[in-house]
């Protein structure tokens, strides 16, 4: 490790970093929806179990990687298994990241625009592509990729340390909101009434896909934050500290959105329909009837969602960075500016047509991510040796020493069959 590279401050620091990626718009427009549909509290033990027995592993492996050889991913894989194929699995952890930011970023700029236009008092037709969508869109990416620019720790770590916080007390200011609207009950009902009718199959393929994608796995995120984070950190702690926070702000979206959905007798939804459309029209116009107070839960909302969606797109930005800063020489201004210019390119197409953003979406979060996911438990698993992975996630035998047998299995047959579960599976249901 040179000794001028960046690293994280604290574990805190850490988590806050890691939360940030994790919490998303994942966590808002489809977790709750989801929970209500496929079983309520039964959907979320569910969901659970999932984290435990198959993200964890699979964050972990990433772990294993990054922190390993404090390096981006692909000089991570040219560390660890110089001149082989494996290299594959560096480059498209850096490939992956870029395309899903290309049009993340677009829906970050969908976010700003309807925030702005909550103070107007006029949400108007919602769309999703053209003009106005491209300059949200790069509106978003350039502030994204500016907190980036900043450096590790006077950027990322710093702006997630204050994010966490303040989306977690924006959250809840609309979940008191949300529930004391009146018929909020059903809304509740409708996320906690345990309804084992409603388990199925599919329950647990997208249990295990949502749990897997909110997690920020299988694009190089991990592998990167976690090479910046030094080798006296309990890492399990790390996986399950980001995987709590993660499912703590995912369940109080569900309560800040699905009680205002039902009073309102809308059906509820997932998606941007649900974000840009019905709740932004049901929190200013069935609200509490003061007006400033219903505009205000509205744009507070909105402004959750920016936020969210930025402590994202900042940790997938930050993983090409790191390969050009590292490999390429590039100084990390530039480099941000490089990546800039690279993904708003490639999101040209998404954000002219929402289309193309839907197949672009379908490649990368079906495709790409299950690939990037199953390269990764397969080279931990079967191509490192043991001991090296027993020495990175025990921290050389000094902790979670009795965990190792359990976790190291779950890595080598539980990970890999689990992640090809959810690629046939999103090949077939979606
Ligand atoms: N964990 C993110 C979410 O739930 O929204 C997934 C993610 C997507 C992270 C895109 C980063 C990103 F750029």
């Amino acid at each position: 490790m040179s000794s001028n590279r960046e690293h994280f401050g604290s574990r805190s620091a850490v988590i806050m970093a890691m939360a940030g990626s994790a919490i998303g718009l994942g966590n808002i427009w489809r977790f709750p929806y989801m929970t209500g549909e496929y079983g309520g509290a039964a959907f979320i033990l569910i969901y659970i179990a999932c984290t435990l027995i198959l993200s964890l592993p699979i964050f972990l492996s990433e772990v294993v990687i990054g922190r390993r050889t404090h390096s981006n991913a692909i000089g991570a894989m040219k560390q660890l298994a110089p001149g082989s194929g494996w290299r594959v699995l560096g480059y498209l952890s850096v490939v992956t990241p870029m395309i899903i930011v290309s049009y993340y970023s677009i829906v970050g700029g969908w976010s700003i625009e309807y925030f702005l236009k909550s103070f107007s008092l006029g949400f108007g037709e919602f769309t999703p592509s053209g003009w106005t969508a491209l300059a949200f869109d790069t509106i978003f990416l350039a502030l994204s990729c500016g907190i980036v620019a900043l450096g590790v720790k006077s950027g990322i770590e710093k702006f997630s340390k204050m994010s966490i916080p303040v989306l977690f007390l924006l959250i809840i200011i609309i979940l008191v909101y949300s529930v004391n609207m009146p018929g909020a009950g059903a809304g509740i009902d409708y996320l906690v009434k345990p309804d084992l009718s409603k388990v199925t199959g599919k329950t647990f393929a997208f249990a295990m896909g949502q749990s897997f994608y909110s997690l920020s796995l299988g694009m190089g995120i991990i592998i990167t934050y976690s090479s910046y984070v030094n080798k006296e950190e309990n890492v399990i702690a790390m996986g399950l500290g980001t995987a709590i926070a993660d499912l703590m702000f995912a369940i109080l979206a569900g309560f800040a959105i699905m009680p205002a959905v039902f009073s309102a007798g809308i059906k509820p939804s997932a998606g941007p329909g649900l974000i840009f459309q019905t709740l932004p029209f049901v929190f200013t116009e069935m609200g509490a009837g003061v007006k400033w107070i219903s505009v205000a839960v509205s744009a507070l909302f909105l402004l959750t969602v920016i936020v969210a969606a930025m402590t994202s797109s900042v940790s997938t930005i930050e993983v090409g960075v790191a390969y050009l800063v590292e490999e390429k020489k590039i100084e990390r201004k530039k480099a941000c500016l490089l990546v800039f210019i690279l993904t708003w390119l490639l999101g040209l197409a998404c954000a002219l047509s929402i289309k193309v953003f839907g197949m672009v979406d379908a490649f990368a979060s079906n495709f790409l991510l299950t690939i990037g996911a199953l390269l990764v438990v397969l080279f931990v698993g079967w191509k490192m040796k043991r001991k090296d992975v027993r020495d990175e996630i025990t921290n050389g035998g000094t902790r979670n020493t009795g965990a190792f047998p359990v976790i190291y299995f779950l890595i080598r047959f539980v990970a890999p069959l689990a992640v090809l579960m959810i690629f046939i599976s999103n090949l077939l249901l979606r």
